[in-house]
């Protein structure tokens, strides 16, 4: 089985090493079954790695590899069977779900797969509204981040009246205007054309530039898994060394 920490030569590239210093994540041993009518199903098998503070990193592999699953675990989003994530030194499954939604309220962007905008909000006020949770000025921000994922003129269409791609852009920027200390997306060009997606790859690691947010990104496009210091892939739940990446 594959560890990071079995392989001394599986350095991130370009990192300042000030970055690799202090994890903002840790994930040990991450177990993840399901038992449905088929019988029992190992979707992640002991995965473990650590993403250093303002690293990026590209988590890639074929559809049903656990891509998603796994994302939404480093998040807190779910719970696994076994193993554990420390996001910024806190042990999230040691943490009742209520914390565990304080704590990513605090320091978390997610884009997800499925966009996941409020239906009965408007493209404005889905961005506005986690600004508003933490009791933050909100409509100057949110407009200016509209603005830059190239939605300005859209600022009061519902969801429903807004394409996939321009939905995608609500979500990223909803992730953004939080400046959050970590941003998970899955997919968050999946959706885009060619200039949209280096627009909105362009604001990531803008963010991640300026503001030293870790990224830690989903995605089948090679050019995004580039930019990133390094790459994680899985196959049928577990991690594959980084031999198997050359
Ligand atoms: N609650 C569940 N019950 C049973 N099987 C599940 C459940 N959730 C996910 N799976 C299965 O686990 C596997 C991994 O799912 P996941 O969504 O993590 O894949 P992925 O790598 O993100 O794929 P894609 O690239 O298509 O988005 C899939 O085969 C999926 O069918
Ligand atoms: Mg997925």
């Amino acid at each position: 089985m594959y560890s990071e920490t079995s392989n001394p030569n599986n350095k991130p590239k370009d990192l300042p090493q000030r970055m690799q210093s202090t994890p903002s994540i840790e994930v040990v041993d991450l177990c993840q079954r399901v038992t449905d009518s088929s019988g029992v199903l190992d979707i992640l098998s002991r995965v473990s790695f650590t993403v250093g503070t303002g690293e990026a990193v590209a988590i890639t592999g074929s559809s049903g590899s656990g891509k998603s699953t796994l994302l939404g675990l480093m998040a807190g989003l779910d719970v696994p069977t076994s193993g554990s994530v420390h996001l910024l030194g806190h042990d999230l499954f040691s943490l009742d779900e209520e914390a565990r939604a304080q704590l990513r309220a605090r320091y978390v962007g997610f884009v997800f797969q499925a966009f996941h905008l409020l239906p009965n909000l408007t493209a404005l006020e889905n961005v506005m509204l986690p600004l508003e949770l933490r009791g933050e000025p909100a409509r100057a921000a949110a407009v200016s981040m509209l603005e830059r994922v190239g939605l300005r003129d859209r600022l009061n269409h519902y969801p429903r009246t807004l394409s996939g791609g321009e939905q995608q852009r609500v979500s990223l920027a909803r992730a953004f205007v939080q400046r959050p200390a970590i941003l998970f997306a899955d997919e968050p060009t999946g959706s885009l054309d060619e200039q949209n997606g280096r627009r909105v790859t362009d604001l990531m690691f803008g963010l991640h530039e300026e503001q030293g947010t870790s990224l830690v990104l989903v995605t089948h496009d090679p050019a995004l898994a580039d930019r990133c210091h390094r790459e994680l892939r899985l196959s049928g739940g577990r991690l594959l060394a980084p031999a198997a990446l050359e």
